[in-house]
């Protein structure tokens, strides 16, 4: 009977609420307080739907606001949700002078509220909002304003506000999606931590660019509107004349984005046996298409209507307890890093219609079985996505794995052959010998002596030779300070007076280069010339940074690269020595008609070039982007060998290498649209030097010239790519007799390098493979339009 009276009561109160408005709310007093498990251990809303105060939270309890119903699960806010679980000598307290604050075991103090005046009282309203008032009964604070994964009826999500997801079902501390709320207008779930790129983006109401304030809001009969104060789209609208509508006044609309990351709309209709709790709609249908669902190298898949995540294979679960964490590889690649890169360590399995988000290191034109190969040689290659002819590589981890049956991409997956510990170089090198007979002791024990005396034997012989050449080195130095024209070991530092010398008094200028003017020198008694380059403009460098730098220079050692001789780093005065360079430039040789090589030359000398970039890029110890490749850069010398110079110098400009930085070169036509963009550059900036560069080999012409008679062949480029996809190749080399083949060939790795997108150009080393015929080119995109 009674209860029977309280379910009466509470019918009637909340149709009175969800009928006549406003000003029916609790009054919380100053001083009052709450407990986790003495009464009082909440405040509850006049409708006694909502209650704030602490809840079950694990181990332990929150504080937040609930939906009031058979277990209290349905938590709609919650404070400083981040903080471990409380204890329960925990303690709420409104205070005297009108603050709330949670007071924890060691009589720490947490703000509940961030007012910014005293409270005079508080109200758990019948909406579910808790406020505090001020002393003229006008809100101060209130919980609608700092939503968490909620809103409910009569709530908006501000203009640049967010909810974030719960982490589990029951813990309401901050998960991993949000749903932002954007100041463009549009409704966006991203998962967090990514940096909300496009790209991240899962769902969005695709309501953006109006470039006004909009919010979220939901109405107190179930719709959900993305508003400003004039227009109106209906993200979810309620049906008048559903089978809910005769209940309205009794349902409790809330949309929540759930620990899932999808955002649903729920209604919770009050009848005698309880709250009936349905779902209206939510963003996405599939919850495997919320990106990070699964996480790193990991997919996910529907099984009994339920999200799974499945690892890759060659990975493990991260935590077999937490499989939305990810996966991690259950092998190990030291074996790559140390040079075995023999294919035995390593398999490709392959799966069908997968993909994934992030976008490929390299993209190269290759069949599958090549593409499975240069995965396997490619210790950065932890998987590649196969189409058509097109191998993309991608290093480990993958984001936003999955199932894609439309794009039709094959994936190659790299997998260890052998576990962990064994394939560790170190174990690898000391296999535990189970030994069964004493044949095979003495057969170890010979092998083993054997291997000593052969180490030492060679230990010997080449410290012998270490020791006779060193002497030899300092004999001949001695007798005629000529060590000039042998191979010097180390970089020699030189005295300022000594080059001033060597130079006449920088005398003969060569040249003027970005980094400051070159002259001609000789040293050893004018035995042996050099070129001499003052630096100027530099970043200020320490002399240890610069002479670190040198010797780093120093140690690279290239038949395409300018030798280092030496280098002179006195009070301010930086300037460098290098090897002379008889034949010039390639840019005096290129544009100048006279003297422009012949065809088989040129190719010779694109290849030159990109073995010199591919050593600088991968083979030497540091990987060194030039960011200043173009025919002025590239000497040549006795023999008519391609050598690059100025290589390693771009470090000490990097500081501001923004506008001054390009503004320095003045070569705007060999720089990579990044530079222009304020994204980090790398040494896929070189490859699209180099490919304009190429172009211009191919040519004999600067990539911009003015003086031509048809206004489309202004820049080399543009003009090449349109002959090229008119097939009008011949066009380009003005009736100079070259292999068809061999000139597309070269086009379209040029093509390949110039592509607006970095990560669609090849490596240098693609780009060498490619020139040399090893491996086929395919059609090149557009260069332009490949930018986002
Ligand atoms: C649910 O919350 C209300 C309000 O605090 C409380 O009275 C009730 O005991 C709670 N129910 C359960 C099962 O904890
Ligand atoms: C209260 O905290 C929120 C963030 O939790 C912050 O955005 C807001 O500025 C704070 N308000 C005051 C008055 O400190
Ligand atoms: C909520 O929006 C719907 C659709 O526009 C409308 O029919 C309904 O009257 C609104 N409810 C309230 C309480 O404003
Ligand atoms: C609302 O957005 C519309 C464009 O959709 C714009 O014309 C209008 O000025 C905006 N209203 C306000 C109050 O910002
Ligand atoms: C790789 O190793 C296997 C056996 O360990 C050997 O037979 C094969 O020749 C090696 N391949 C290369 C390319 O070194
Ligand atoms: C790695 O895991 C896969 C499946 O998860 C398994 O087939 C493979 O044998 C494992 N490899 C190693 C080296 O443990």
């Amino acid at each position: 009977m009674a209860s029977m009276s309280i379910v009466f009561f509470l019918l009637f109160t909340s149709f009175i609420g969800g009928r006549a408005v406003p000003k029916q709310s609790s009054h919380i007093a100053l001083g009052s307080s709450l407990s986790p498990i003495t009464q009082p251990t909440s405040w509850l809303s006049p409708s006694q739907k909502f209650a704030f105060g602490f809840y079950r939270q694990g181990s332990g309890f929150a504080i937040g606001i609930w939906l009031v119903s058979g277990d209290n699960t349905t938590v709609v806010w919650t404070a400083i949700r981040d903080h471990p679980p409380l204890a329960s000598n925990a303690i709420l307290v409104f205070t005297e002078d009108g603050k709330l604050l949670l007071r924890t075991e060691r009589g720490q103090e947490k703000l509940i509220a961030n007012a910014t005046d005293s409270a005079s009282h508080a109200s758990m309203l019948n909406s579910g909002n808790f406020v505090l008032y001020d002393k003229d009964s006008k809100i101060i604070w209130q919980s609608f304003y700092f939503p968490t994964d909620t809103i409910l009826g009569g709530q908006t999500l501000f203009a640049g506000y967010q909810l974030f997801s719960g982490l589990t079902e029951n813990d309401h501390s901050t998960g991993r999606f949000h749903l932002k709320m954007q100041d463009d207008g549009n409704l966006v779930l991203y998962p967090v931590n990514t940096g909300d790129t496009p790209g991240d983006a899962y769902w969005n109401t695709e309501t953006f660019g109006y470039g006004s304030k909009f919010h979220l809001y939901l109405n107190k009969s179930g719709s959900l509107f993305i508003v400003n104060g004039t227009t109106l789209n209906i993200v979810y609208g309620l049906n008048k004349d559903s089978s809910t509508a005769s209940n309205q006044n009794n349902a409790i609309y809330r949309a929540t984005l759930d620990f899932d990351g999808v955002f649903r709309l729920y209604s919770h209709v009050y009848d005698e046996s309880g709250y009936k709790v349905s779902k209206l709609w939510k963003a996405l249908d599939n919850p495997c298409h919320v990106k990070s669902f699964c996480g790193f190298n990991s997919f996910c898949t529907m099984n009994d209507d339920q999200p799974y995540c499945i690892c890759l294979p060659g990975t493990d679960f991260v935590d077999v307890n937490h499989n939305s964490l990810g996966c991690e590889r259950n092998f190990s690649e030291a074996g790559c890093r140390v040079g075995k890169k023999n294919a035995s360590f390593y398999d490709i399995t392959t799966m069908e219609n997968l993909m994934w988000g992030d976008r490929p290191y390299v993209v190269s034109p290759m069949s599958i079985e090549e593409c499975s190969r240069s995965c396997l040689e490619d210790c950065d290659c932890g998987a590649a996505l196969f189409k058509s002819d097109s191998c993309m590589k991608q290093k480990l981890p993958l984001r936003y794995v999955r199932r894609d049956m439309k794009e039709g991409y094959t994936a190659l997956l790299k997998v260890g052959m052998r576990s962990i510990k064994s394939d560790n170089p170190i174990m690898a090198k000391t296999p535990v010998i189970v030994i069964t007979s004493k044949r095979a002791i003495v057969q170890i024990f010979l092998v083993s002596l054997s291997c000593t005396v052969l180490s030492c034997v060679a230990l010997a012989v080449s410290g012998l030779f270490i020791f006779k050449s060193r002497v030899l080195w300092y004999k001949r130095l001695l007798e005629n300070g000529n060590f000039g024209l042998n191979e010097e070991v180390t970089l020699r530092l030189f005295s300022y007076n000594e080059l001033k010398r060597a130079t006449n008094g920088f005398k003969e200028q060569l040249g003027k280069g970005s980094f400051g003017a070159v002259y001609k020198g000789a040293l050893y008694k004018g035995k042996r010339l050099v070129a001499v380059k003052r630096l100027e403009k530099l970043v200020e460098e320490g002399e240890r940074e610069f002479r670190a730098e040198m010797r780093a220079i120093g140690r690279t050692h290239h038949r395409n690269l300018v030798r280092l001789l030496g280098y002179c780093a006195e009070d301010s005065k930086r300037l460098l020595v290098y090897e002379y360079m008889s034949n010039g430039s390639l840019a005096d040789h290129l544009f100048k008609a006279q003297t422009s090589p012949n065809w088989n030359e040129r190719v010779r000398i694109a290849q030159d070039i990109a073995r010199g970039i591919l050593y600088l890029h991968e083979e030497c110890e540091t990987s060194i982007i030039h960011c200043d490749i173009k025919p002025q850069n590239i000497l040549m010398d006795d023999f008519w060998t391609a050598k690059i110079s100025d290589f390693g110098l771009a470090k000490f400009l990097m500081a501001d290498q923004t506008r001054t930085f390009t503004g320095v070169r003045g070569t705007r036509g060999y720089l990579a649209p990044e530079w222009q963009k304020n994204t980090p550059i790398s040494v896929k900036a070189d490859v699209y030097s180099y490919g304009i560069v190429l172009l211009e080999i191919v040519c004999c012409r600067r990539n911009i010239e003015l003086d031509v008679s048809n206004e489309e062949e202004v820049i080399l480029s543009t003009w090449i790519y349109k002959c090229f996809v008119a097939r009008e190749l011949h066009k380009i080399l003005r009736g100079e007799e070259a292999d068809k083949t061999m000139v597309e060939n070269m086009v379209k790795v040029a093509l390949w390098c110039i592509q607006d997108e970095p990560a669609l150009r090849p490596t240098m080393k693609s780009v060498v493979l490619m020139l040399e015929g090893i491996t086929e080119v395919s059609i090149p995109p557009c260069p332009a339009t490949m930018s986002e």
